[in-house]
């Protein structure tokens, strides 16, 4: 994909559903009794994986254009597969599918892409085994493939080293089978996306500070789902609206859940433009964004926000070298695990665009507010990456070329067509 600086960005974009909450519908949906409908599905990769796991597994999912209807068969309903289980590129599907396969009464294998295979997987290892269920990794490296026996399982409290909604919902979900109760306590609070949608199928959760706590051995009720937009997606489009010369652009079905929408504070605190119009409830609060061209200055980003950003960070990097003075983010070595090493990928590619940064060992530094120019960069088949430098892109001399771009699969399959249209 090629792209040059944008003159222009106007209009409106309709953000696609949120990529965390699609997969937690069909995997509730399958262990809840009756038919779950769910609309604003994502089509992306990453979801379509969570699917054909459950299909797997004896779950009938009907993937139609407006709506997805999963034909749950109950708690105690899913059957061992024939295969081994492909979750692709998905961590979410890897972590929180490990949780509900450490209760089941059969053996499972599972694996993914060459980027799932080399994340940390001992952060569910280590729970998962404390409540009962056998869990290793088939290669000995805390890695998938892994190979999971369920067990009856026991309640625990587990106080997780990292703040990670994926850990927190994998014991959660484990928790459903479990003995007794079950206690999750993190460091910072993690998006709460399971425990939400947990409560709407009839299970018992509770919150108090960084502790979630969930009852055992509901009966879980099939549901109607209306997937709120992914604020992870419009991050991008939020971005290019602040940083294009003369841009406005109206973002429209943005999810504004408090334990996600870091992006939003971090945004504003730079100075930008940004209106919340038509706030509403829908299964999770939602908004439309009105988001005007803006002169941004640097800040620091560290501590419990972090969590709330987490997967924003590289566009936060972007909107940071364009911003005018230092912007310094701390407590993320999380960002090191995700789909790619995302300090070292985006140190070196906005290096190379003549960006002033520099990475610590939880984080970077950005001097912004020198010219960008276009250059050859390689997403690592990271979707994140790819779409953040297409924003890049937009403020750079030049033109960029993005390597392995189609990575926007995996979470918006739509949005060089979206960024094309708002640019034209
Ligand atoms: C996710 C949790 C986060 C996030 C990921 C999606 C989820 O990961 O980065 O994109 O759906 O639970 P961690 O739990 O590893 O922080």
């Amino acid at each position: 994909m090629i792209i040059r600086k944008a003159h222009h960005l106007k209009g409106e974009v309709t953000i696609p559903g949120d990529k965390s909450i699609s997969h937690r519908a069909i995997m509730l949906g399958s262990l809840a009794q009756g038919t779950t409908q769910i609309t604003n599905f994502l089509q992306g990769a990453d979801c379509l994986s969570t699917i054909d796991c459950f299909r797997r597994m004896g779950i009938s999912i009907e993937n139609a254009a407006d709506k997805i209807l999963v034909h749950g068969k109950g708690l105690h309903g899913l059957r061992e597969p024939d295969n081994i289980l492909d979750t692709g590129n998905s961590g979410t599907t890897t972590r929180l599918i490990s949780g509900i396969l450490a209760a089941q009464p059969f053996e499972t294998t599972l694996t993914g892409d060459a980027s799932i295979q080399k994340r940390p997987m001992r952060r569910i290892i280590e729970p998962l085994s404390m409540m009962g269920a056998d869990i290793t990794s088939i290669n000995g490296n805390g890695c998938a493939p892994l190979h999971i026996t369920g067990a009856p399982l026991h309640g625990i409290h587990y106080h997780s080293k990292v703040a990670s909604a994926q850990v927190k919902s994998a014991v959660l979900l484990a928790g459903l089978y479990a003995d007794g109760i079950t206690k999750v306590t993190e460091p910072a609070i993690s998006r709460n996306h399971s425990e939400i949608m947990l409560g709407y199928f009839g299970a018992s959760v509770q919150s108090e500070d960084y502790t979630v706590m969930i009852q055992p051995e509901p009966v879980l009720y099939a549901q109607e789902i209306c997937v709120p937009g992914d604020i992870s997606s419009a991050a991008y489009f939020i971005a290019a609206g602040l940083l294009v010369p003369g841009a406005e652009v109206l973002i429209r079905n943005v999810g504004i859940n408090p334990t996600r929408n870091g992006i939003l504070k971090v945004a504003q605190a730079m100075g930008g433009d940004i209106t919340y119009l038509n706030i509403r409830q829908e299964g999770e609060p939602t908004a439309d964004l009105l988001v005007r061209h803006s002169t941004l200055h640097g800040i620091t980003i560290e501590g419990d926000i972090i969590p709330t950003l987490i997967d924003e960070l590289p566009i936060i990097n972007v909107m940071a070298a364009y911003a005018e003075g230092t912007t310094l983010i701390r407590n993320a070595a999380e960002l090191k695990v995700k789909e790619s090493n995302r300090i070292d990928v985006m140190v070196s590619h906005l290096s190379g665009m003549g960006c002033d940064i520099t990475g610590t060992e939880d984080g970077m530094i950005i001097n912004g507010g020198k010219p960008l120019h276009g250059t050859i960069v390689d997403s690592h088949m990271d979707h994140r990456i790819a779409m953040s430098f297409a924003i890049a892109a937009l403020i750079a001399d030049g033109e960029t070329n993005i390597q392995g771009s189609d990575a926007v699969s995996i979470s918006y399959p739509s949005f060089y067509e979206d960024l094309i249209r708002l640019t034209h």
